[in-house]
């Protein structure tokens, strides 16, 4: 055994020996070798690039002159993005003030020095900046390297990291950077220019005062807050482009606390930076170098900014857009002041508090869920759900809390107990159940349960009318949209006739445009419809769905198709605004989209281009023998709805779950180009949530995801699941719900998993097909179906990876995991739920509330 390895280390040694030269010559820094303005050190893979730069339209005093800078920028793009900079508040000026002697050298350099530090001298021999380590006398120099995350590291010639420049960055957060819960206070700090790199009046950092959250401030004032943190296990996922996620996290372990953030292999360029102007953003590269694009931006509004909505008033998130509001039992300070648009004096108690004067007078907690949490919070150690609760009610000076539990192994206190002893400032409703929100036990006065009964009884009576008001508000919205984008369009039709809209009469005719133009949105009375439709006859009846009928009809010439929902159906109206609110936003050639809507008492009516060849399921399912899906076009129709799903992801400005795809809901144009239908159930997603639970889970048995169907927890690793089931239909012709070809096996997942682990995937392929299938595709089909149907949200890929798939056959997929079928016993569902939770178990990842 040791005689055959020896050759083998011996190769290795002379590998090692042969490559060490021409690396430490590019991305290294050595002993006697300075770095001049006329050189700079690329990082071995090319990612980053260290040098002098002069920033263009430098706004020092020199300005005559220019100014030099040691800094890090990308390699290899088109603009100069430094990230770094060594000397931002000393800049080397280029003309020297001494003629330059024999004993200096003639321009600014950086060289490391033989006690293992790296100084920046200007023309004049002047040491400019330094890295300042301190090491035991006498001992061999090291070396500092340009890694390839840009990072300089001053490695000891033992290999330990001295200095690095990530534990020093300057305005620019890369991933691979840690800013640690220990070192709170400003960690970037901005640049005061575009063109001067010193050091500005914003800053982002860890919050000093209690650690758990982040800020961006304006010199010492608080800009932006992201929220307590509340210890959830979720990564939170953005995606840049096609397959690249950028995931910001807290990790938490026994070593070491910190944020950091991390990209996907294929993900570009992507950074955070505190800008001149005060904002913080995620930028990234865009592909074919056409600059940088903005992911996001905090604050992202003038309601998100600190304490814009005053004290005891917060700002409603989920409203658009978002905008202040007082906390439950409140009312506006100065309602003239507020309805004004100044929010600063914020909000009043309606009833003081009697607390300490009658104890038996049924004063307590009410319970506001999905708050990013008010600042100036005192955190109280070692106290969970309870203690928390009862350390808030026993002084009279607590106005709320909110109590959380931290998976921490590391500080050995899971709990996080915030008691709030004076104003509430900078409170914020988010999106139901994003990860960084919690339920906020408001001090109220007076709740009793009569009180509460009474509350009830008059929700029953507002919620239709609010709801009524929505819908209004949605299509007089649209309205209003539609009539400033079509501008002094003529018009020249009777039936787009707005409903009980008075003053916007005006607007008649806006749903019409030239033939090229496609589709424009629009609102028609129930009377025109029916003359459509001649009284909704039989005739044009061409279908019978979930929530009603649909006819089809033509309206200015075009084929639609138009659905009547059933009469007096609660569920109904929901699916209705949000099918009229969501798809009126979103515009994608795979996803059907409206033409119109009525809304006149109990009728609901939705129009539709419409679709020549119906449904996919309609074609994909029959069992004449013969298809009009050759493989080809069923490849078609993966990607594009692939395409469509992807868009309602990631593209669209909202993020979107459809949580009900299914072939049924694939409708085929006259090219046999699928679009995604049915919106009912689609729920818009902040930018920044990943998941969401909810008490009424809908959707089709079969295509959905088992945390879905088992738990009520959708995201759009939910909808992923359905793909990779609507895929191995797509494949194999047969049915998820359907038992006829699948053997002795379970259902179409265990039957297409055993076979693609026996290599006979083929078998799966519908046998209408064999002909033309291409056995290539199909087989990487049904792999990255099988990828998209595992237990475990997590191993799915996002459909941008999807996409990724299908548009490179050669890719080498991951291995899928063994599904885990529908359990028949209690037994096997614990077992599914307690794998998916001990996967989780090593870090601990959150989003920070990112709006
Ligand atoms: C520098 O100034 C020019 C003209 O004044 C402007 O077009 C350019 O965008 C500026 N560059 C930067 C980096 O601000
Ligand atoms: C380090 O360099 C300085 C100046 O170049 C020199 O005076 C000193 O002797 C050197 N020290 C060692 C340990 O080589
Ligand atoms: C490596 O060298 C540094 C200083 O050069 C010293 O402080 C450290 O103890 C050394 N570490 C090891 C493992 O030898
Ligand atoms: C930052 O603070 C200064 C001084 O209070 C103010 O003039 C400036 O408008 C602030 N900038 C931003 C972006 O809020
Ligand atoms: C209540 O909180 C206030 C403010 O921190 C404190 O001064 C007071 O001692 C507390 N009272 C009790 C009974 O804990
Ligand atoms: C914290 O954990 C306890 C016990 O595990 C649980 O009862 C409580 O609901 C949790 N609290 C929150 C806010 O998740």
């Amino acid at each position: 055994m040791k005689m055959k390895l020896q050759p083998s280390i011996v190769l290795l040694l002379l590998l090692v020996a042969v490559r060490l030269p021409s690396a430490s010559s590019d991305d290294q820094l050595v002993l006697g070798k300075p770095l001049s303005p006329s050189t700079t050190i690329i990082s071995d893979g090319g990612a980053f690039a260290l040098g002098f730069f002069s920033p263009s339209n430098s706004t020092t005093s020199a300005s005559s002159r220019d100014s030099l800078y040691l800094g890090i920028w990308y390699s290899g793009i088109t603009e100069l993005t430094v990230v770094w900079v060594a000397n931002r508040e000393s800049p080397i000026v280029t003309i020297p003030r001494r003629p330059p002697s024999a004993s200096t050298p003639s321009g600014p350099t950086l060289a490391l020095t033989n006690d293992s530090n790296l100084v920046l001298t200007d023309a004049d021999g002047r040491v400019v900046w330094a890295t300042d380590v301190v090491v035991a006398a006498a001992h061999t120099p090291g070396v500092a390297v340009l890694t390839n995350a840009g990072n300089l590291v001053l490695r000891s010639p033992n290999g330990t990291t001295l200095w690095q420049s990530f534990d020093h960055p300057t305005d620019t957060f890369l991933p691979g950077m840690k800013i640690r819960i220990a070192r709170p206070g400003p960690f970037l700090v901005s640049w005061k220019g575009p063109g001067d790199p010193a050091p500005g009046r914003f800053a982002y950092g860890i919050d000093p005062s209690t650690s758990l959250q982040l800020f961006t401030w304006n010199g010492s004032r608080p800009m932006w807050r992201s929220g307590a943190w509340t210890g959830y296990s979720v990564a939170s996922e953005y995606v840049a482009s096609a397959s690249a996620v950028v995931s910001l996290a807290v990790v938490d372990t026994d070593e070491d606390s910190y944020v950091a953030f991390a990209l996907s292999d294929a993900a570009p360029r992507t950074r955070y930076v505190i800008t001149h102007s005060g904002s913080l953003e995620l930028q990234s590269w865009k592909s074919g170098g056409a600059g940088w694009h903005t992911l996001g931006r905090w604050p992202p509004h003038d309601c998100s900014r600190y304490d814009y909505c005053g004290p005891f008033g917060y700002c409603d998130n989920t409203d658009a857009p978002p905008a202040c509001k007082c906390l439950p039992g409140f009312e506006p300070a100065s309602p003239d002041e507020w309805r004004s648009g100044r929010f600063l004096l914020g909000c009043r108690r309606k009833e003081e508090l009697r607390c300490g004067v009658s104890n038996g007078d049924g004063e307590g907690f009410l319970a506001v869920p999905d708050m990013k949490v008010p600042d100036r919070f005192v955190v109280i150690a070692n106290t969970g759900a309870t203690g928390c609760a009862a350390e808030c009610a026993r002084n009279c000076s607590c106005v709320a809390y909110a109590h959380a539990n931290l998976s921490s192994s590391s500080r050995g206190d899971a709990t996080r107990c915030l008691v709030w002893l004076g104003d509430l400032i900078d409170a914020k409703k988010l999106g139901g159940s994003a990860a960084a929100s919690d339920t906020l036990h408001l001090r109220v006065p007076g709740v009793s349960t009569a009180g509460r009964k009474k509350e009830r009884n008059k929700m029953k009576i507002v919620l239709p009318v609010i709801a009524g008001v929505v819908l209004v508000l949605a299509c007089l919205s649209i309205v209003i949209w539609a009539c400033k984008s079509k501008g002094s369009k003529q018009k020249h039709n009777n039936f787009n006739r707005l409903i009980g809209l008075g003053d916007l009469s005006t607007c008649e005719g806006f749903g019409t445009g030239s033939p090229n133009e496609g589709f424009e949105f629009s609102l028609l009375s129930f009377r025109d419809i029916a003359a459509l439709t001649n009284n909704f006859h039989t005739s044009h009846m061409i279908g019978q769905g979930g929530f009603g009928k649909v006819y089809k009809a033509v309206l200015d010439g075009r084929e639609v198709a138009i659905k009547r929902l059933s009469r007096n159906s609660d569920q109904g109206m929901t699916e209705f605004r949000n099918e009229v609110v969501l798809i009126a936003k979103l515009q994608h050639r795979n996803l059907v989209s409206l033409v119109g809507c009525c809304s006149e008492g109990d009728e609901k009516l939705l129009i539709y281009e419409y679709m020549p060849n119906k449904s996919l399921d309609a074609l994909l399912f029959n069992n004449s023998g013969e298809t009009m899906l050759d493989w080809p076009t069923r490849f078609r129709i993966i990607k594009g709805v692939a395409k469509g799903l992807l868009y309602l992801h990631q593209d669209s400005r909202l993020k979107i779950i459809h949580r009900d795809l299914k072939a049924s809901n694939v409708l085929l144009d006259e090219e046999m180009r699928p679009k995604i239908a049915d919106f009912g159930m689609a729920r818009m997603f902040g930018e920044n949530q990943q998941k969401a639970d909810t008490k009424r889970v809908v959707g089709t048995y079969g295509y959905m995801a088992p945390e879905y169907a088992m738990r009520g927890i959708f995201s759009t690793k939910s909808d992923v699941y359905s793909f990779g089931v609507l895929t191995l239909e797509v494949v194999s012709g047969v049915k998820i719900s359907s038992t006829d070809r699948t053997m002795e096996f379970e259902n179409l997942i265990a039957y297409a998993w055993n076979l693609w682990k026996d290599r006979k995937t083929n078998d799966l392929v519908d046998s209408n097909i064999v002909g033309t299938c291409v056995h290539d595709e199909a087989l990487l089909c049904v792999q990255m179906g099988l990828l998209c149907v595992q237990d475990n949200p997590n191993d799915r890929p996002t459909m941008s990876y999807v996409m990724f798939i299908l548009e490179n056959i050669s890719a080498t997929l991951p291995i899928p995991n063994q599904p885990v079928f529908f359990a028949h016993t209690n037994n096997q569902v614990e077992n599914v739920t307690g794998d998916t939770q001990n996967s989780k178990n090593n870090l601990t990842l959150t989003i920070l509330e990112g709006r």
